[in-house]
């Protein structure tokens, strides 16, 4: 197995090299220097190195940036998938997808299955939307993995934002309306090798669905407890402010499907390691 993981100087793509780095397992890397929407440079990258596997953690991921953006968005993120199911299908390569919860309208209330209706409400959504059903009609042997709310080491994510902020600030006002399920990401990467040869839709998301308010609470807990003297008071946002691209409130995944092949942890038993 020769693994390619593109886009590899994302928060995913280092957390996944660094995996691969571990486990001594045969991979090539590459970053903004092979871009996901010119193919004569995916197809250099095959021809060069021969790989059977693809993870794609390429993507356009600025939510508030892809209304102003949305030709880029749509290229990165739907065009570039596409490019990439119709290599992989002629290649005879297996293809992992990074997906987001953002795909969904937040309307349901409870937490989507991979069955459910896609109706996303901002352009970042409808851009992985169309990435999503793009690669499955030129791969239909393709994985889509969605996750939400990622977070970990070695890139921006909300919650090394919200450390810097705790220890930085006097006070602190957190959205505490939008619920949804806090994913680590080498927990991300530990499931994604269960799905190497597996098709199909599957959702993936630490365990507990939670608000930015919570999470941000728990972690001044355990900061005060291990004596860091962080003296941020932190208070909730509740109302709902026009900033910045529309997000869906409720936008739990339900993992019963991947918990069938694998156990998840918990937000807290990962958030403060
Ligand atoms: N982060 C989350 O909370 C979250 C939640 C749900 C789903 N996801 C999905 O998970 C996947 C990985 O997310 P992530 O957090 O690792 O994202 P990330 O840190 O933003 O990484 C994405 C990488 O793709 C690169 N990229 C952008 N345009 C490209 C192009 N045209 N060609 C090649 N590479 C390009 C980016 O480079 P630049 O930085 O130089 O632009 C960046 O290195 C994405 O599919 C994302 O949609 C993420």
């Amino acid at each position: 197995m020769m693994l390619w993981i593109l886009g590899a100087e994302g928060l995913l793509g280092k957390a996944l090299q660094k995996a691969c780095s571990g486990l001594g397992m045969a991979h090539v890397a590459t970053g903004r220097e092979v871009d996901i929407t010119r193919k004569e440079q995916l197809l250099s990258v095959i021809d060069q190195n021969g790989p059977t596997h693809l993870i794609n953690c390429a993507a356009y991921t600025d939510v508030d940036g892809a209304e102003k953006e949305k030709e880029r968005a749509f290229a990165v993120n739907a065009e570039g998938p596409a490019h990439l199911g119709r290599l992989c299908f002629q290649r005879g390569m297996r293809l992992i997808h990074l997906s987001t919860d953002y795909v969904f309208d937040g309307k349901k209330g409870s937490p989507y299955t991979e069955e459910d209706l896609c109706a996303p409400v901002n352009v970042y959504g409808q851009s992985k939307h169309e990435g999503e059903k793009a690669l499955l009609q030129e791969l239909p042997t393709g994985c889509i993995v969605r996750t939400s709310w990622l977070f970990g080491e070695g890139g921006k994510n909300f919650l090394s934002k919200l450390q810097e902020l705790l220890q930085n600030r006097e006070r602190l006002e957190i959205d505490a309306l939008q619920m949804n399920r806090p994913t680590e990401v080498s927990e991300l990467v530990r499931v994604l090798w269960f799905l190497l040869n597996r098709e199909g839709i599957w959702h993936v998301a630490s365990r507990g669905v939670t608000t930015r308010f919570e999470v941000a609470s728990y972690l001044l807990e355990e900061l005060r407890k291990r004596g860091t003297g962080v003296k941020c008071a932190i208070s909730p946002v509740t109302s709902v402010e026009a900033k910045g691209a529309p997000r869906p409130f409720y936008s739990a995944l339900s993992t019963e499907k991947i918990e069938a092949l694998t156990p998840l942890a918990h937000w807290k038993e990962v958030v403060c390691e």
